[in-house]
């Protein structure tokens, strides 16, 4: 690897794989993926926006390192991951006739990591993939962790499996075409690793994340670095989310997922705003419940609001408009989330600004409350 990129290794018994992050890791894709692939053929998966940006340079460095290649890509968008389109994905990457040596590659978001991850895990009863994450969400998040899945009527990523990449390549330049919006909404789950375990972290992000925002090389590396080990370390120590570890990263995503629900999981709102209001509720609610103090609950939703996230219910998309359920249909959405266990609710709240902590036991009436209010105060 060049001075300038960094190594991270994930940690798993028989199946550790590294991710490496820095710039210009499209272009070396070919050559740093060589040593590890069965065979020199690979099949890469991409979107429709994606595909025209980086496609034909990541295909040329396969092609300079001696690796066959084809492309399949799909439509941008979530829409991807529903069950006829992953069946027509699968369709397509058997006409191309691969075999059990062939290994896909992701290029893309979230959406196309997790598509190109579980099609990889059941094409031909599984075949190698390497994961190319191009937005900041999936170089911080979605790539690291090994969970793949796609969507069915019955709710988002209810069908998958634990896959693990062999190889991330985290190129730190594919962001600078990156929305805004959607950058910050990566943002947002960078935060939470601070927020969740790493004090010092976020005590970094506090002075460093306007630039990581406005597109500092060196700290935007920095940042995913130091983000893709937080993820790593849970991991490793908690591949299947058996325990509270793991548990941990839903930070913000229990109010999060009701924000997404209540807004029909449209444009209004992305994952990671919801997440960054969600991490603020969950910050307040700690706050009220005695955990943190109100001067803590406040330096959390000053950083957020500082980089540009949405912090507060009347910052969602049409809020004054379109207005929003109300707590008690909010209190239904979070009931259906998948993280509830025995009909109650789990929520993750912060014992300090750097300590998260799994809460089995908070009184429902008591959450409500605090939503009505929370209402109010955004009318
Ligand atoms: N597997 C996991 O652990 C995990 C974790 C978090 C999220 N997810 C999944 O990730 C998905 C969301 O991922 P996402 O936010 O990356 O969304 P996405 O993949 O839809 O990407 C967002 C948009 O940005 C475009 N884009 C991607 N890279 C770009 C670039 N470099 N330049 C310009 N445009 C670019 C895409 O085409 C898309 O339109 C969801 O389906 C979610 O369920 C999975
Ligand atoms: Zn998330």
């Amino acid at each position: 690897m060049s001075a300038q990129t960094s190594a991270i290794r994930v940690d798993l018994a028989g199946r550790g794989y590294d991710i490496a992050i820095g710039p210009g890791l499209v272009d070396r894709a070919g050559e740093l993926s060589r040593p590890l692939l069965a065979a020199p053929r690979v099949i890469i998966v991409s979107d429709e926006t994606v595909a025209p940006l980086y496609g034909a340079r990541l295909a040329a460095s396969f092609d300079k390192a001696g690796v066959r290649t084809t492309s399949i890509t799909v439509p941008a968008g979530e829409s991807s991951k529903e069950f006829g389109a992953f069946g027509r994905l699968m369709n397509e990457l058997l006409d191309r006739r691969p075999d059990r040596k062939t290994t896909l590659v992701a290029l893309g978001g979230g959406v196309v990591g997790d598509l190109a991850g579980f099609a990889a895990a059941v094409l031909l009863r599984g075949v190698d993939f390497i994961q190319v994450p191009t937005t900041l969400l999936a170089q911080v998040d979605s790539s690291v962790g090994g969970k793949t899945g796609i969507n069915t009527r019955h709710g988002k990523n209810l069908v998958g499996a634990f896959y693990q990449p062999r190889l991330v390549l985290a190129d730190t330049d594919v962001l600078d075409t990156l929305p805004r919006r959607e950058l910050l909404a990566g943002y947002a789950e960078v935060a939470k690793y601070g927020l969740v375990d790493d004090p010092a972290f976020f005590d970094w992000l506090e002075i460093h994340g306007p630039a990581v925002i406005a597109g500092d090389r060196a700290r935007r590396a920095e940042a995913i670095e130091r983000s893709c080990l937080a993820k790593a370390r849970i991991v490793a120590a908690d591949e299947r989310e058996t325990t509270d570890l793991r548990a941990l990263l839903n930070l913000g995503h229990t109010f999060g997922h009701a924000l997404e629900a209540a807004t029909g999981f449209s444009d209004r709102l992305f994952h990671g705003e919801g997440v960054a209001i969600g991490m603020v509720l969950a910050a307040e609610l700690s706050a009220r419940l005695g955990m943190i103090s109100e001067a803590d609950a406040a330096r959390v939703e000053r950083h957020l609001a500082e980089v540009g996230l949405p912090t507060h219910l009347r910052d969602i998309a049409g809020f004054a408009q379109e207005g929003l359920a109300d707590a008690d249909a909010l209190m239904a959405l979070m009931a259906q989330d998948k993280k509830v266990r025995r009909g109650r609710l789990t929520f993750i709240l912060l014992e300090a600004v750097g300590r998260a902590v799994v809460s089995r036991d908070v009184e429902p009436a008591l959450v409500r409350d605090f939503l009505k209010a929370k209402l109010a105060e955004s009318a």
